[in-house]
């Protein structure tokens, strides 16, 4: 992990003399501190780490993770691992930063205790913001980080291509996404990487509904988001059908979020800049009927977490780089009729990009 403490510090504005990445409680846990500290598993409540400019890393964690922490440590010569109860940990993190007077923190993501806490452990430090940085060291995805992103994807591709085949009259929506969580896990997934989406009809038009228990009816578009978390790393893919015979209009729709797609994908390579790719989509919707009806950005990277810090939206002008991951996912919403939404994972190539989720996106109807 030396070289992502090594990319995080050559990204800040000026050399620091230490970085601190702080879990508080689930869910105000920081993924980056799993960025440095490659754990299997646990939960790493109140664990800290400290990244030397050297790259060297010492992680302060607590009993009961210990098992995890040693098989960690042990892979990487450059982790010192220190266990530690309640009421050690502050004044080991004092000792470990030793007389750093300039501190870099994941402002993003430490909660106020957290640095209130860090006040008092070491009054007097100059606390520099390295969230910027952080985001950007982790939007590009190594080999190894790819990999996962590949098997979580795999997975929600295989499972959504289940789908079709789950869909009865009578399903209740909070029924098909346990299925689709338990379909993950059995596939390899150690859980889902956010809560299933699962939308019937009119429920559609709202991109973060939560499932609840409304049945399928025939004639109903359906909207099913999930993604699997593997190895630490998240997938995200959303496929939408309809149940019987889709009208007219539910075609159209179908048909212009896959040329809105197919759109945003063309203009994806090195060196594109995040709010073209955004506004190919938004262009093919806003020429439609349906003008207006895209009511997000059309993707956000995904890593250790599901949305892993930038987004895709109409302002963003940073520019693609090789081995970023991210979404592609257009979506028309309808209130009062439903919504259509397709959403797949890509990583950035050298010349374009290839595609992490494969399962089938063209078709809508599902007999019933
Ligand atoms: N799963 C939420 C999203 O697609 O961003
Ligand atoms: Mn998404
Ligand atoms: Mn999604």
């Amino acid at each position: 992990m030396k070289d992502r403490v090594r990319k995080i510090l050559g990204l800040l504005d000026s050399p620091v003399d230490a970085l601190v990445l702080a879990n508080a409680v689930d869910p105000h846990l920081d993924r980056s501190f799993f960025y440095l500290f490659d754990v299997p598993s646990g939960l790493f409540e109140a664990s800290v780490a400290i990244a030397h400019p050297d790259g060297e890393l010492d992680v302060v964690t607590s009993p009961l993770e210990a098992e995890s922490a040693e098989v960690a440590a042990k892979s990487d010569p450059h982790i010192r691992l220190h266990t530690a109860g309640r009421d050690e940990s502050a004044p080991l993190i004092q000792k470990l930063l030793g007389s750093a007077s300039k501190v870099a923190l994941n402002f993003a993501e430490l909660t106020h205790a957290g640095y209130v806490q860090l006040e008092k452990i070491r009054p007097g430090v100059t606390w520099i913001d390295a969230s910027k940085a952080i985001r950007q060291a982790r939007a590009t995805k190594d080999a190894n980080e790819i990999e996962r992103l590949r098997k979580a994807s795999e997975i929600g591709s295989k499972v959504g291509g289940e789908i079709p085949g789950l869909l009865r009259p009578g399903l209740k929506e909070l029924e098909l996404a346990a299925e689709i969580e338990y379909r993950m896990n059995r596939a390899g997934a150690s859980g889902p990487s956010f809560s299933t989406i699962v939308a019937f009809g009119p429920h559609g038009a709202e991109p973060h509904f939560q499932p609840g228990s409304t049945r399928l009816e025939t004639g109903a578009s359906i909207v099913c988001d999930f993604g699997a978390y593997y190895r630490r790393y998240a997938s995200d893919i959303t496929r939408s059908f309809h149940f019987g015979k889709r009208d007219a209009e539910m075609k159209e729709v179908h048909d212009t979020v896959e040329a809105a797609q197919r759109a945003a994908l063309d203009t994806i390579r090195p060196g594109v800049r995040a709010n073209e790719v955004h506004l190919a989509a938004e262009r093919v919707i806003d020429r439609s009927r349906w003008k207006g009806r895209l009511i997000h950005g059309v993707g956000h990277s995904i890593g250790l977490a599901v949305h892993d810090g930038w987004y895709y939206g109409p302002k963003i002008e940073d520019p693609l780089e090789e081995g970023m991951v991210f979404t592609v996912e257009p979506g028309i919403y309808l209130p009062g009729k439903g919504g259509v939404r397709i959403e797949d994972d890509i990583v950035v190539t050298r010349t374009g990009y290839e595609f992490l989720t494969t399962a089938p996106r063209q078709y809508l109807e599902v007999a019933a």
